[in-house]
């Protein structure tokens, strides 16, 4: 990280990471960096190529055929691009977050993509959102927050945005889909989501967005 500082939020899918993430790098003038878009990607790329998303050595000769980049858009926004092709919007249906949920279990991703959220930050002060930016890719980073709240109040949240992406699917579907990806996430072997020792724990079931803002803001305010 050198003289850059960097903000690890770890969590369960739906803890509202990207959303109180994006808001705290607008605050302190920091990028945002989603590494969840990282293995989204490679999840796309694999379920295009017909290989299984649990086949390690099928997955894993994927690997140099794929080009990741990621760019900001003059709003801030992070832009994916996969082998030039800007897959943004595309990894974001429910088949590409399990996909993304499979491979990030494989071990030679994993490694694949540590650099690329390291040289961020790197080059950057960075607000990082993930599963093992505390423990694993930033373990020095100066502030970090694991971010939960009740499966059933982030399936509620999820299913709401869902909808209003014109996303058709029910209720119980996303609450089934949170619950199988946090045992998928929580029990892999390796960079297993759970919070770093050192990690401020946050739970913002019972907050709204202005409210859990609030929370990570103090904490980061505290820290920094
Ligand atoms: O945050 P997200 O839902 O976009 O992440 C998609 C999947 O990628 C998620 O199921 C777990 C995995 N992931 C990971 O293993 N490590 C990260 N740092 C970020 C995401």
């Amino acid at each position: 990280m050198d003289n850059h500082i960097a903000i690890a939020i770890d969590g369960p899918s739906g803890a509202g990471k990207s959303t109180l993430a994006r808001m705290a790098a607008k605050r302190f003038g920091f990028i945002y960096v989603d590494t969840g878009a990282l293995y989204r990607t490679v999840g796309l790329y694999t379920l295009r190529s017909g290989v299984g998303t649990r086949d390690a050595q099928g997955v894993a000769a994927l690997l140099p055929e794929i080009h990741i980049e990621m760019r900001y858009d003059g709003e801030g926004v992070q832009r994916m691009l996969l082998n030039g092709e800007d897959v943004t919007d595309l990894i974001r249906t429910p088949e590409v977050s399990m996909a993304a949920s499979d491979v990030s279990a494989l071990p030679p991703v994993r490694a694949f993509l540590l650099d690329t959220q390291r040289e961020m930050a790197k080059k950057y002060d960075v607000i990082m959102d993930g599963r093992d930016i505390g423990t694993v890719v930033l373990p020095e980073a100066q502030v970090k927050i694991f971010l939960t709240a009740s499966a059933r109040e982030r399936a509620r949240r999820r299913f709401r945005e869902l909808r209003e992406r014109g996303v058709e699917t029910d209720f119980e579907t996303v609450l089934q889909d949170i619950e199988l990806r946090d045992r998928n996430d929580s029990s892999r072997e390796i960079a297993p989501l759970r919070p770093a020792p050192d990690a401020v724990m946050c739970d913002t079931t019972e907050h709204d967005l202005d409210g859990s803002f609030e929370l990570i803001r103090e904490i980061i305010e505290a820290k920094k």
